[in-house]
């Protein structure tokens, strides 16, 4: 039998686990709705205006730094909203990370 302060033990300790700075997450909830899942998603946001790029170009994710990425989320730009006050650095960084994955291979 496993003592129940054991239980309330692993119980506390995944609950905190509940709040991870899950980058894929933050990205499906925030971004996605303009950029798609995968990043292709240029859906434009107002006739007249850039349309989102595609994130997962190759080309493009060559020429971009993580700096300049992080820089683009916290102010915005053009229809992009910034996410200074909704994303904190820590998920700033990992939605960065995300983007990185939706990288192409470079033939495609
Ligand atoms: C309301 C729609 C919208 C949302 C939400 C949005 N974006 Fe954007 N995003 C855009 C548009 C439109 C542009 C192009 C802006 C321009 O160049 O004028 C853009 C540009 C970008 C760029 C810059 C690409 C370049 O040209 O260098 C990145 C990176 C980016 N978005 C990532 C994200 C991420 C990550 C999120 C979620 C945290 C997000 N966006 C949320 C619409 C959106």
């Amino acid at each position: 039998m496993v003592p129940a302060w054991l239980v309330l033990l692993l119980l506390g300790v995944t609950g905190c686990k509940s709040d991870p700075v899950d980058g894929s997450v933050l990205y499906r909830s925030a971004c996605a709705r303009c950029h798609g899942e995968d990043g292709r998603g240029g859906l434009q946001t107002q006739p007249g205006t850039a349309p989102p790029r595609d994130l997962g170009s190759p080309t493009w994710q060559e020429g971009v730094t993580d700096d300049q990425l992080r820089e683009v989320l916290r102010r915005g730009r053009g229809q992009m909203p910034a996410f200074e006050g909704t994303l904190s650095p820590s998920k700033i960084d990992a939605v960065v990370a995300h983007l990185r994955t939706l990288r192409r291979p470079a033939s495609k």
